[in-house]
C-alpha cells in the first residue's frame, strides 16, 4: 500500500488520534500508554502496530519494555497528517482527560528518579552507583588536559604513564628497574603509543634534557629515592618556565614493614617536608593536601603535592 494511504488509513480512528497526541508530548510505554488511556494491552499494541507500520510512529527497546514515540524523521507528508491528527483529537472528548493523566505519569516518573536521589542523598558520593568510579572520574579529567611534554618519574611499568600519553603530547617514562622498562615499553608499543618513550635512569639525575618539559610527576615513587630533596631539585631543573610538578606519595606513617614488604626506603613524609624541599628547589605556589585515606588498617593516607617551577 502506498505511504499514503497507509497514513490516512492509520489514522481513521478515534483511538490512534489520541494515541498520536499523547506521543506527541512525549516518547511513552504500551503500559503507561494504558494507564493514561485506561485501554487494554492488546488493543494498545494493536493501534501501535498499525501506527508503526504507516511510519507515523517508531520504537525503541530499553530492557524488556518498548517506547513508542512519533517518527520526527517522517517526510514532509508524513508530518503534515501527524499535525492534522493532532489537531483532531484535540476536538475529542477523551483529549483532556488523556493530558492529565499523562501529566500525572510523567510527574510519577520524574519523581521516582527523585525518591531515590532524595534518599540516598548524603552518603551518595560513599555509596556504590553503577558507573560511578575513579577510574571513570580519572578518564574524564583526562579528557581536559593540555597537550604536555611529561615526565613521569618512577613510572613503574606505566600505568600512569600510559593514560597520560592518550592525550598529553609527549610522556616520558623513567624507571631504574631494567624489567619494568622493558615490560613498559613493550606495552606501549603494543598498544601503540608513539608519544611515549621509556627511559632507564635514576630519578635523582633522570636522563632528559633540562628546561624540556611541561609536566613532571612522581606518583608513589619519591618515597623510594635515596634523596628526596635532591631529587624534587631535579625535577625543577627538567621545567621550563611555568611547567608545574605532581607528587602523590604517602604521609609519613608508621609501617615498619613496608621496607620489607614493597621496598620503600622512606616512610612516608610529613607535608611539612615536602613544602620545605620544593621551596629550596625554587617551586612556587604549593599546594600539599591528604587526599585519600585508606580503610584497611595500616590506614596509609596519600599525599597530593603540587607546585609551580
Ligand atoms: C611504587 S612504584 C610506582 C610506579 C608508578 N609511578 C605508579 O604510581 O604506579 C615505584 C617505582 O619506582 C621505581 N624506582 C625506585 N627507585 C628508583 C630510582 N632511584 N630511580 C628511578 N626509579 C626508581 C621502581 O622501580 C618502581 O617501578
Amino acid at each position: 500500500m502506498q505511504n499514503t494511504l497507509k497514513s490516512l488509513r492509520a489514522l481513521a480512528d478515534a483511538t490512534r488520534l489520541r494515541i498520536i497526541a499523547l506521543l506527541e508530548r512525549e516518547e511513552l510505554s504500551v503500559n503507561e500508554l494504558q494507564e493514561v488511556t485506561r485501554m487494554g494491552q492488546s488493543r494498545i499494541s494493536t493501534h501501535l502496530g498499525l501506527l508503526q507500520e504507516s511510519g507515523l510512529v517508531r520504537s525503541r527497546r530499553d530492557g524488556k519494555r518498548t517506547f513508542y514515540k512519533l517518527n520526527r524523521d517522517a517526510d514532509v507528508v508524513a508530518q503534515e497528517f501527524i499535525q492534522l491528527a493532532v489537531r483532531g483529537a484535540r476536538e475529542m472528548p477523551e483529549y483532556s482527560s488523556d493530558q492529565i493523566n499523562l501529566k500525572r505519569i510523567l510527574t510519577r516518573r520524574n519523581e521516582q528518579a527523585q525518591v531515590y536521589f532524595n534518599q540516598v542523598a548524603g552518603r551518595f558520593d560513599r555509596s556504590y552507583g553503577p558507573g560511578r568510579s575513579w577510574q571513570a572520574f580519572g578518564h574524564l579529567l583526562l579528557r581536559i588536559l593540555p597537550p604536555l611534554v611529561v615526565a613521569d618519574l618512577g613510572s613503574g611499568e606505566g600505568l600512569l604513564s600510559e593514560l597520560l600519553a592518550r592525550r598529553a603530547k609527549k610522556v616520558i617514562a623513567v624507571d631504574n628497574s631494567e624489567k619494568m622498562v622493558g615490560f613498559g615499553a613493550n606495552k606501549a608499543k603494543k598498544n601503540g603509543l608513539k608519544n611515549l618513550e621509556f627511559r632507564l635512569g635514576d630519578l635523582e639525575d633522570p636522563p632528559i634534557d633540562a628546561q624540556s618539559v611541561d609536566l613532571v610527576i612522581l606518583s608513589q615513587a619519591l618515597h623510594h629515592a635515596e634523596n628526596p630533596a635532591r631529587t624534587i631539585q631535579s625535577a625543577h631543573r627538567l621545567l621550563r618556565p611555568g611547567g608545574q610538578i605532581v607528587i602523590l606519595d604517602l604521609l609519613k606513617h608508621n609501617f615498619e614493614q613496608a621496607h620489607e614488604l614493597y621496598g620503600d626506603r622512606w616512610l612516608g613524609f610529613a607535608d611539612s617536608d615536602l613544602h620545605c624541599w620544593l621551596e629550596t628547589a625554587g617551586f612556587k605556589k604549593i599546594e600539599i593536601n591528604v587526599v585519600a585515606r585508606e580503610e584497611e588498617p595500616p590506614h596509609f593516607q596519600t599525599i597530593l603535592a603540587g607546585a609551580e617551577g
